[in-house]
């Protein structure tokens, strides 16, 4: 049996290298050198293909699979995969340290009744199970293997054969072909080409848990990103109790979407209605509040700006944003102080975001800039007044896209009234039952809104 062998390569120039070096003699740069496995056993993985498997086929040759996509009990999730798991998919989701991804994934192992099986390599069985009490689900159909090598990994799929594995994290598993630790670049590497077999081989789909750190020892996701086929991103603020499914990568679907959950005791909460909670319906009437439609992929949603305007104490006014693009807000305050004659140049500036959640969508401009305005005169915005349109640097406001579906949200929470751009083409407001205002400069705005 002709042993494994391997080399260091480097990444830039590609010179080889029996150890590691820190500097590579070949381009002389620093940190290239990674192993790599050089000559494979010839039947090294029990999956490994035999070059006379595949044959090339024309397009109307390959069979179609009856049913290539099955659904899972968790409904943000197939709203992010794209309406579900797609048969021998490699799926990774990447996240902070303590987000929630361990949970996520044995939520959705313990919820299902397929078989499968969830491998560990951070906690122990027992840890497990006290996760998934305090989950609160029983199911017979969930296999818990607490293994770090990917070879016995193999080994108990082939007896076990699951419809799904969940891997977490694809940072402890090691492959016995590399010496290298698990974690660095190579043994994840080699472990998610050999996940990468054994999914398209046999039809499972495997989800893989990735971490990002800061600390360059373990590999981050970003390695494998080209090698998966989905690639969903678990973010939210750790202090606050929701949670954001993205997709950056979809090859079986959109990567608009987005899943809302809500941490709680017992797991995470699906949020079906995310306006609610991001919204706080208080009586009170206070300044600097300005609701806002936006739009998260393709799902539209309210959220609350909070601004704080008060005089600089010191010299340099403080500018700080949480939540949304400081170098926006700032030109924001710009247009404000030139186009409308607020001045605000002496004053300190504070935005949040509420709910801990980032926006990036211009189509909130309007909301910060009332909210801005809103604290500086101390006066609140009415009740009731929902805004949705871009500002451009001359004041004027912009149309925004999918508006339709803004407004939509926006009646269907009970709003009285939303301000947009005049300026979009082929609208009709009579088929809402929504006040409309549309206005063309921002103080329009502000007398509708103040007058
Ligand atoms: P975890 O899934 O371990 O995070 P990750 O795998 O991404 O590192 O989640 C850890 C956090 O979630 C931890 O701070 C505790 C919290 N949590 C709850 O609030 N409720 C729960 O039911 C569970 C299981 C965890
Ligand atoms: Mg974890």
């Amino acid at each position: 049996m002709s042993k494994t062998k391997s080399a260091f390569f480097c990444q830039d120039c590609g010179h080889e290298s029996p150890k590691w070096l820190g500097k590579c003699p070949g381009c002389h740069s620093w940190n290239t050198l990674i192993e790599e496995i050089k000559v494979k056993k010839s039947s090294s993985s029990p999956f490994s293909r035999k070059a006379s498997e595949a044959n090339p086929k024309q397009l109307n040759e390959i069979q179609e699979k009856d049913n290539p996509k099955f659904s899972l009990n968790d409904s943000e999730l197939n709203r992010v995969l794209g309406g579900g798991v797609v048969q021998g998919s490699l799926i990774l989701i990447g996240g902070d340290p303590g987000i929630g991804k361990s949970t996520l994934m044995l939520q959705l192992a313990i919820k299902e009744n397929i078989k499968i099986l969830y491998v560990s390599g951070e906690e122990s069985e027992q840890q497990i199970k006290m996760r998934a009490e305090r989950i609160g689900i029983e199911n017979q159909s969930c296999f818990i293997l607490t293994e770090t090598n990917l070879d016995a990994i193999l080994n108990h799929t082939s007896s076990i054969e699951p419809k799904l594995i969940v891997i977490d994290s694809i940072q402890t598993l090691h492959s016995n072909q590399i010496e290298s630790a698990p974690g660095s670049v190579s043994q994840v590497r080699e472990c998610t080409s050999q996940l990468l077999r054994l999914a398209k081989e046999k039809n499972i789909a495997i989800l893989l848990i990735g971490h990002i750190t800061k600390d360059g020892s373990i590999a981050g996701p970003k390695v494998l990103e080209h090698m998966v086929d989905t690639v969903l991103q678990f973010e939210g603020d750790r202090n606050h109790m929701y949670r954001l499914l993205r997709t950056s990568k979809n090859r079986f679907g959109s990567t608009n979407e987005i899943g809302i959950y809500e941490m709680q005791n017992n797991g995470l909460r699906i949020v079906e209605n995310p306006s609610e909670i991001l919204v706080t319906n208080s009586d009170s009437d206070l300044s600097g509040v300005a609701i806002s439609a936006t739009l998260e992929g393709l799902r539209p949603f309210l959220i609350e700006i909070q601004a704080l305007v008060s005089s600089a104490v010191y010299g340099t006014p403080q500018r700080s944003s949480t939540g949304y693009d400081s170098k926006r807000l700032n030109m924001l305050l710009a247009v404000l102080e030139k186009r409308c004659g607020f001045k605000l140049g002496a004053k300190d500036v504070f935005l949040n975001i509420a709910g801990g959640i980032k926006v990036d969508d211009p189509g909130i401009d309007l909301a910060v800039s009332m909210a801005v305005l809103s604290s500086n005169a101390n006066l609140a915005i009415p009740e009731g007044i929902a805004f949705s349109a871009e500002v451009g640097l001359s004041g004027e406001i912009r149309p925004v896209n999918r508006i339709d579906q803004r407004i939509s949200e926006v009646e269907k929470l009970g709003f009285k009234k939303i301000i947009i751009s005049n300026n979009i083409k082929g609208f009709d407001s009579k088929k809402y039952g929504i006040e409309i205002v549309q206005c063309s400069k921002i103080d329009e705005v502000v007398r509708n809104v103040f007058s």
